[in-house]
């Protein structure tokens, strides 16, 4: 098929000629480097569909090719050719990934069939990947809504800080869409393609967290009765996100520590530490400062965890985003139960002068149960929570007019969707 681009590694000049000739004549994008340095150093810098080597060659033999051409990208298919058959050779190269062992005296045709299984097999398998990472990136990443602009600058400070390393610190009380920013900010940096692993470090026992976090080692205590890997080896390469990280005990606070200082953990029962390789979000609705200065959170983890510090606002404070949300939410509902329904202008203003709060999460549940509720096609007063409906007396008229301009839905990251 015209431009898929194959390279071909041998110093024999004349077996490049031979084959670059035969497979150009099929249409092939043919690429011939004469060591094995070059090999890999091509294969770095463009992207081929298939590798052919020699395997015997001055300095880098075909073997190193094929083991440093995996490195590089393990879903290429290299093809080892060599002039003289042994079963040997044979059965390493194979062993070692290849994807087939040619030899030199081989009919053309059994040498073009064999380039276009392996051509075909990369294509499928390179499809597969992408539709893998798009259907995760689909069932992971969520819109998120917001015009105001308190939101606006959370936005602005995660595209700043998503593509880098340094640990992030969420604060913002509960349902505000602290796990949503962090998935944001990992869906967002290149470590995307790498687990995101979350943990609520408020809903488990302390023993339980340690060797969750951290593994055990088998016989370290009663139960243990396998070696277990930590989540933060889990997420090897990729985020960990410490969900309610004030609710950690001193003790594991002090190996959070030594997460953050040396980048290692030492599983329980364990003596030899671990190399981990994580970026780090932790998120609070606490308020971690007060929990430092009484002496409920360790002061040096806490300066650690806030390097980049990232506060989110609780919905009451930017109302404008109200309406915004009820009409995403809607959408979700609409989709999820084929029924549409409009707002009446009344429980629009019911709810903008609501204070929320549970913030987005209740906004969310509160519209769910409505759109399930409701048999007309209006959302009025009578469908929503007596609590909200007692604030329609009084309600902001202001509010309510530069609510009803902005009634246009912004999606911040549908560019993934
Ligand atoms: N700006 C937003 N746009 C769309 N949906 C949002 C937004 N913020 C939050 N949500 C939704 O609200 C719900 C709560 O968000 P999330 O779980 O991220 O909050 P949280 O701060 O982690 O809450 P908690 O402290 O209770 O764990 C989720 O379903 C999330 O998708
Ligand atoms: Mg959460």
């Amino acid at each position: 098929m015209p431009g898929e681009k194959i390279l071909i590694v041998d110093d024999e000049k004349s077996m490049c000629q031979y084959l670059s000739i035969m497979l150009r004549k099929e249409g092939y994008d043919v690429v011939t480097v004469n060591s094995g340095k070059k090999a890999v150093r091509a294969v770095k810098e463009s992207n081929f569909d298939v590798v052919i080597t020699d395997i015997k060659m001055e300095g880098m033999d075909g073997i190193e090719v094929l083991k440093s051409v995996k490195e590089i990208d393990s879903t290429i298919p290299v093809i080892v050719m060599t002039a003289y058959a042994s079963q040997k050779t044979a059965i390493e190269a194979l062993n070692k990934g290849a994807f087939y062992y040619l030899i030199k005296r081989a009919k053309n045709e059994e040498i073009k069939m064999v380039i276009r299984n392996a051509l075909d097999i990369h294509k499928v398998k390179n499809e597969n990947v992408f539709l893998k990472k798009q259907l995760k990136k689909k069932s992971d990443f969520k819109e998120i809504i917001g015009k105001s602009e308190e939101i606006q600058k959370v936005f602005n400070l995660v595209d700043k800080v998503a593509d880098t390393d340094s640990t992030i610190l969420i604060c913002g009380e509960s349902g505000t869409g602290k796990e949503l920013i962090a998935k944001a900010i990992h869906y967002r940096s290149s470590r995307a393609n790498k687990p995101f692993v979350s943990i609520n470090c408020g809903a488990l026992p302390e023993n339980l967290l340690e060797s969750e976090l951290f593994g055990h080692v088998k016989g370290s205590f009663t139960g243990a009765i396998r070696d277990k890997e930590g989540l933060f080896k889990v997420a090897s390469g990729g985020t960990f996100f410490l969900d309610e990280v004030g609710e950690t005990s001193p003790a594991i606070q002090v190996k959070l520590l030594r997460v953050l200082q040396e980048r290692e953990i030492i599983p329980v029962g364990g003596t030899k530490p671990i190399k981990v390789d994580v970026r780090l979000i932790a998120a609070t609705n606490a308020d971690l400062e007060k929990e430092v200065k009484d002496d409920r959170f360790r002061a040096d983890l806490y300066y650690r965890l806030n390097v980049i510090p990232i506060n989110l606002p609780p919905l009451r404070d930017r109302r404008d985003d109200i309406p915004l949300l009820i009409d995403h939410f809607l959408k979700i509902a609409t989709q999820k139960t084929g029924k549409v329904k409009e707002v009446s202008k009344e429980a629009m203003e019911c709810m903008i002068n609501y204070d929320w709060p549970g913030n987005v999460r209740e906004l969310e549940n509160i519209i769910e149960r409505a759109v399930i509720l409701e048999e007309t096609d209006e959302i009025t007063l009578d469908s929503l929570p007596e609590k909200i409906r007692n604030k329609s007396v009084g309600t902001k008229k202001i509010v309510m007019q530069k609510a009803q301009v902005t009634l246009e839905c912004m999606a911040f990251y549908n560019v993934y969707l």
